[in-house]
């Protein structure tokens, strides 16, 4: 069982790397010394009928995956011909999402533990394709990690073979998405649709998709910022673990936040013309398999990482369940079928206040309600597959008893407590 993973973990880095000599292949073979002994054939996560028990072989409940990349111009991050990695993200299945999950685990400096754990190849891949928008790559490693690596469970320090050097989970975390991401060439499946980055053109949402598609078999998400598209979102389910399971790929729940049409592709007109996408002998861009075995289609990225680009000043608010949109919030901050409130949102994504024609909304006990008298409270925004989510002290989390239906409405609870859990999309009016 465990050479079995090991040889399925080299197979696939081999496709990953066509031109990869012999000597490369036996340095891989050689490192790829973690195991999870996990099954990557059984149940695909998010898709299980039943309780499953063993979360170290099956990802619960953060089982729905992204692969998040970014599109950055300005100013420019990493080559001019490849999209970087933002992250590789569990969501909850219905699109909700944990952070920052054992703060015992917040490991600092992994250039050095990746190089000190066999991951230098990893490390200098990151350096050019895992890049913070403010140069600050490894404080950006860290955050991604922290906030959504510490959230996986089938990388839990128990799940790990004893005897595992301290942060190897992380290594593992970062090797991953690195092979997911070389996979994921989307310049590559976009300019062969004939889509490439120019300031004078603007695509349909659909031309971007299809293009997507027709490579990766799912369709993404894509995140705009006004209507520039800089983020894209590839989807999965998991069989097994992180370490060594089966990425599945699935159609993104949403279709991003992206105009249907008018999208500008910008070029990444700062970049240095010398820097590249090839790394060493190898090059990203005709993988089609990741070092966890990837089966066929693409998803879609949101961000479930950090604050949103932006939020509107005017904006309803969309109750999400399992990604379907069920009403939304009233002028009450009561969740409801009915016609949606126009909210009034002051501040920045970071952190801003909420209010409709009934007075200010926060939170008290737990509740979430606007009117008159109610102390206003500050909440954020995160982006998850394309979405601007509310979030409040980072949770974008909420939950009711009862869905509502009809004319019934609910109390909105902060966090996911009760026992009809959403997420509530903020949409520009
Ligand atoms: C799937 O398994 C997870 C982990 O045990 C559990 O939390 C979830 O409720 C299960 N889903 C279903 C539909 O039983």
């Amino acid at each position: 069982m465990l050479a079995a993973t090991v040889l399925a973990s080299l197979v696939g880095s081999s496709l990953a790397f066509p031109f990869l000599s012999h000597w490369d292949s036996e340095a891989l073979f050689r490192r790829a010394d973690i195991s999870s002994g996990c099954s990557s054939t059984g149940t695909e996560s998010c898709t299980n009928t039943s309780a499953v028990a063993d979360l170290c072989c099956f990802q619960a409940p953060g089982g729905l995956l992204l692969q998040t990349q970014f599109w950055d111009t300005s100013p420019p991050t990493g080559p001019s011909d490849s999209w970087t990695i933002h992250g590789l993200w569990p969501d909850h299945c219905d699109g909700s999402f944990d952070s920052t999950c054992d703060k015992s685990r917040a490991y600092k400096d992994f250039p050095s533990l990746l190089t000190a754990q066999g991951a230098k190849d990893t490390l200098d891949f990151m350096n050019t394709f895992w890049k913070d928008i403010k140069g600050k790559d490894e404080a950006f490693w860290e955050h991604e990690w922290s906030k959504h690596g510490t959230c996986m469970s089938t990388l839990d320090v128990k799940c790990l073979p004893s005897g595992s050097p301290k942060g190897a989970e992380a290594v593992i975390y970062f090797k991953t998405a690195v092979n997911l991401f070389k996979t994921l060439p989307t310049h590559d499946w976009l300019a062969a649709a004939g889509i490439t980055p120019s300031s004078g053109t603007t695509h349909t949402r659909a031309s971007l998709t299809d293009a997507i598609k027709a490579n990766f078999g799912f369709t993404p998400a894509l995140g705009c910022q006004g209507s520039t598209l800089n983020q894209i979102s590839y989807y999965y389910h998991l069989k097994g673990s992180i370490i060594d399971g089966a990425f599945v790929a699935i159609d993104a729940p949403s279709a991003g936040n992206c105009p249907s049409s008018g999208i500008k592709y910008l070029t990444k007109a700062g970049s240095p013309a010398a820097t590249t996408k090839t790394v060493g002998s190898t090059t990203a861009t005709t993988a089609t398999s990741t070092g966890a075995t990837s089966t066929g289609a693409t998803s879609t990225g949101a961000t479930s990482t950090g604050p949103a680009a932006g939020i509107p000043t005017k904006a309803t608010i969309h109750a999400l369940r399992d990604g379907t949109q069920v009403g939304g919030l009233l002028s009450l901050g009561t969740w409801s079928t009915q016609t949606l409130a126009t909210y009034t949102l002051s501040g920045t994504a970071q952190g801003f206040t909420l209010k409709t024609n009934k007075g200010s909304c926060g939170v008290s006990d737990g509740k979430f309600s606007c009117g008159n008298g109610v102390a206003a409270s500050t909440f954020s925004a995160a982006t998850s597959g394309g979405l601007t989510l509310l979030a409040f002290n980072g949770d974008t989390s909420f939950s009711s008893d009862k869905a509502a239906s009809g004319s019934t409405q609910q109390i909105v609870s902060t966090g996911g407590g009760l026992a009809t859990v959403f997420t509530l999309s903020i949409v520009s009016t």
